[in-house]
């Protein structure tokens, strides 16, 4: 359903190329309905064929475009010669063709004559200025014309750039700008109109400078990676690997379309002619990344075995690539950029040469770029997924020492960075409030974004109330509590399960009127903390592994029973004992990016802290199943007995992680808020739920379940231990020996579910499963 209340619910892509299909996919994520336009492709019959092939391409792409396989059917394909007066009831029309500014100018001449008179148009380009792509266009479409610069890929890179200009009307570019944040989750950041505007002005100068730099330090290409990935707080794909993703043949039309643009006297000039012939050489050779042979690296699968290779960059031959190619100081990186830089070696020269550099480039485009040094670190955090962006970076390394680097190397120190030095450093605390320097050198508080609340930002301002090693309790404000777990990953331990109690204790005495569950990290919860139930496991510790099974299915019980609504927020992973939790909670407010499962018969056990009984429920009551009585257990079985794992929110609701009522927050920068939101809406008429009672059909549903794992495993679909494990999961979701006659308790689900558990976590064969999963990663089947 269309959410009619938006101002923008019908919008047309031009182009189904890399980018076109992935913001028509994402604008059909966020409930739009979308036309997909492109050229007619000469001798087809389809006319449409370009769009329509690039919606099946959707379908089937990994990582997934779509939220739900569904949201296909809101984007219809045309054509830019009979469709084009579809154009006239868009709310938004975003160009995605070619990068050529002739083509886009044609284009646009050509859909002015269609567009309705409040749509607003943009361009996708990644490098043209918008003043020479309006050239030409009547003034009247120019006072509707925008860049909106999407990150590949659109649906999970949350960077939006956005140029505009001072003709433009401002209701309308507060109305966009409010619906890429709100509906498509996206961070927006304002940028002047120069060329590449902020990210991608920033990240070529960086891939072009490391490139070059590896080949003046004579570094191989694994060596250049492992220096400027993780210990400089870039992802580890650093550069070679990063120009693999985005594809090597694009690379010389981004930088040539850069160096037509800028001025003579931009310092990229100086490093973009360095490495040319190795990228055209890897073009001839069809070498242009992931999408096509291989790049810098390939997997040469010879032999029935995989195995990564780098390539050369003397002579173009492949060799096995060197897994730990970083120099001793890689391992300074943990303790500074400076410490690393200053180490005596190689690696830690090269990673001078590109920082000094690329910093100091950054230091150099403001104002021109963006007066807000806080929106150029922002966009190479959230565009580059750099852990700091670069004045961050210069901070950290301390400002003076950055400025006596740069003199005594040679370079020239920008007066941005003098003045900085002056003041010592580009960012500070004030009362609990970020401030950062302005290009005239004083300073003004970082804007927050309206209606958002984040964990630093609470810790800027204060303490939590209560806190221990494994997790935090802060005031949210409006009276609404906030747990917050920090260990790895945030799996779950017995400090976690305390503090969830201690916060229920809290909440019954007033004035508290709810509870969210939720932090700023990337993943809600990995789930229990098994690294410490299997150290348990080996010691035959089993009073504290029962013990820890036991007070997590009394915290998640008194959660959901507690005198006050509990929100839980989830994002990112929220596996095993992670997602029992949200499944406890009165309502689950979701990032869309959410990946919920019960993976538990993974690592040879079943969900214990009440994650079958919940199951049970939901596919009951969220009429997922065909009525009767096996239809939901089936379901719940099947979910759970192949621990799938939901890729989005929207997935989620399928499968009944998420309910009918559960809300999805597209922006995760919102998440808290939203979840506070709810919580404060839910108080105003709270009362806790009924108990679940439930009428389970017993053993002859138990021996169905387990024929047909029986019939799995003779196709070898099933292994040895997942017929064990499942058994014990169709025991629990069966009602054990009960029958259709019996009401049970949740109680009586619980202790099946305890049963079970204990008897699994005693199997040689889990614990196998267990310690594999901690070592790799990944589940083994045995
Ligand atoms: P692409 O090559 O994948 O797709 C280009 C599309 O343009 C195709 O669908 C093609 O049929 C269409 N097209 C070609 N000639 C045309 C014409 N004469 N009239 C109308 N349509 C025509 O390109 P990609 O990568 O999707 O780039 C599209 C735009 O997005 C470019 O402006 C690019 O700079 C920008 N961009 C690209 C990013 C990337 O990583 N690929 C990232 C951000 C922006």
């Amino acid at each position: 359903m269309l959410d009619t209340d938006d101002e923008i619910g019908r919008v047309a892509v031009i182009g189904s190329g890399v980018m076109g299909a992935g913001v028509a996919a994402h604008c059909a994520n966020a409930g739009c309905e979308v036309i997909l336009l492109d050229i007619v492709c000469e001798g087809e019959e389809d006319r449409n064929s370009i769009p329509r092939k690039a919606i099946q391409d959707m379908l089937k792409a990994d990582p997934e475009m779509l939220m739900h396989k569904s949201f296909a059917k809101r984007i219809i394909p045309g054509n830019l010669e009979d469709d084009l007066q579809k154009l006239e009831d868009c709310d938004w029309v975003i160009e995605a063709i070619v990068e050529n500014l002739e083509i886009k100018r044609s284009v646009y001449q050509k859909i002015s004559q269609y567009i309705g008179t409040n749509t607003i148009v943009s361009s996708n380009t990644s490098t043209l200025p918008r003043s020479s792509l309006i050239q030409g266009m009547p003034e009247e479409m120019e006072s509707r014309f925008l860049i909106t610069h999407f990150f590949n890929p659109p649906r999970y890179l949350p960077l939006l750039e956005v140029v505009s200009d001072s003709k433009v009307d401002g209701g309308l570019l507060s109305g966009l700008v409010d619906f890429a944040d709100k509906r498509l989750g996206k961070r927006v950041i304002h940028c002047n109109d120069t060329p590449g505007f902020i990210g991608n002005r920033l990240g070529i100068f960086f891939i072009q400078r490391a490139l070059s730099a590896a080949i003046e330090h004579d570094l191989t290409v694994e060596q250049a990676d492992a220096m400027l990935g993780i210990p400089i707080g870039v992802p580890k794909t650093a550069v070679f690997g990063l120009m693999d993703l985005v594809g090597i043949d694009l690379v010389p039309h981004v930088i040539g379309s850069m160096l037509d643009h800028l001025p003579d006297d931009d310092p990229l000039h100086n490093f973009a002619g360095s490495g040319e012939e190795i990228i055209q050489r890897m073009i001839a050779e069809g070498y242009t990344g992931r999408k096509g042979k291989g790049g810098f690296y390939r997997l040469n699968k010879e032999g029935g075995k995989r195995v990564k290779e780098a390539r050369n960059l003397k002579t173009g031959e492949y060799a096995p690539a060197e897994r730990k190619a970083g120099f001793p100081s890689a391992k300074m990186g943990k303790q500074g950029l400076g410490q690393l830089m200053d180490y005596p070696d190689e690696g830690a020269a090269f990673v001078q040469d590109v920082l000094l550099d690329t910093l100091s480039y950054a230091a150099s485009i403001v104002p021109e770029v963006s007066d807000d040094i806080y929106s150029i670190d922002g966009a190479m955090r959230v565009g580059y997924n750099w852990k700091r962006g670069p004045f961050e970076m210069i901070d950290s390394i301390g400002v003076e020492n950055f400025a006596k680097r740069l003199e005594s190397s040679g370079r020239k120190i920008p007066p941005l960075v003098n003045k900085a030095a002056s003041m010592g450093s580009f960012y500070s605390l004030e009362d609990g409030e970020l401030m950062r320097m302005t290009p005239d050198g004083s300073k003004s508080a970082v804007p927050r974004p309206e209606e958002t609340i984040s964990i630093s930002d609470l810790k800027r301002r204060g303490s939590p109330i209560i806190r221990n090693p494994s997790a935090s309790i802060w005031d949210m404000g409006d009276d609404i509590l906030l747990v917050e777990y920090h260990t790895k990953m945030n799996a779950v331990d017995p400090l976690i399960i305390e503090m969830l109690k201690e916060a229920v204790r809290m909440a019954e005495e007033k004035p508290w009127k709810g509870i969210v569950i939720g932090n700023d990290s990337k993943n809600f919860s990995a789930g229990a903390n098994l690294g410490l139930v299997l150290f348990a496991i080996n010691l035959s510790a089993w009073n504290e592994v029962e013990e820890f099974i036991q007070s997590g299915q009394e915290a998640y019980q008194e959660l959901k029973f507690c005198s006050v609504p509990v929100v839980g927020a989830s994002a990112g992973l929220c596996l095993g004992g992670g997602a029992e939790v949200l499944l406890h909670c009165d309502a689950i407010q979701a990032h869309s990016e959410s990946y919920i499962g019960l993976v538990e018969v993974g690592v040879g056990i079943i969900p214990a802290w009440g994650g079958c009984k919940e199951m049970i429920a939901r596919t009951r009551d969220f009429d997922l199943a065909p009525g009767g009585p096996m239809g939901p257990i089936m379901k719940a079985f099947e979910t759970i007995g192949t621990a799938q794992v939901a890729k989005s929110a929207d997935q989620a609701r399928s499968m009944g992680f998420l309910g009918p009522d559960d809300g999805i927050s597209m922006n995760r920068d919102r998440l808290l808020a939203d979840s506070k939101m709810k919580a404060l809406e839910m108080s105003e008429s709270y009362s806790p739920p009924e108990p679940h009672s439930f009428n389970l059909p017993g053993p002859t549903a138990r021996i169905a379940l387990e024929m047909a794992v029986s019939d799995l495993a003779r196709s070898g679909k099933a292994t040895p231990h997942d017929v064990v494990v499942t058994s014990e999961l169709a025991k629990v979701l069966s009602g054990g020996e009960a029958d259709l006659t019996d009401s049970l308790g949740e109680e009586e689900i619980l202790a099946l579910e305890r049963e079970s558990i204990g008897r699994l976590g005693r199997l040689e064969n889990t614990i196998q499963r267990m310690e594999h999963m901690l070592q790799t990663g990944k589940p083994l089947r045995n």
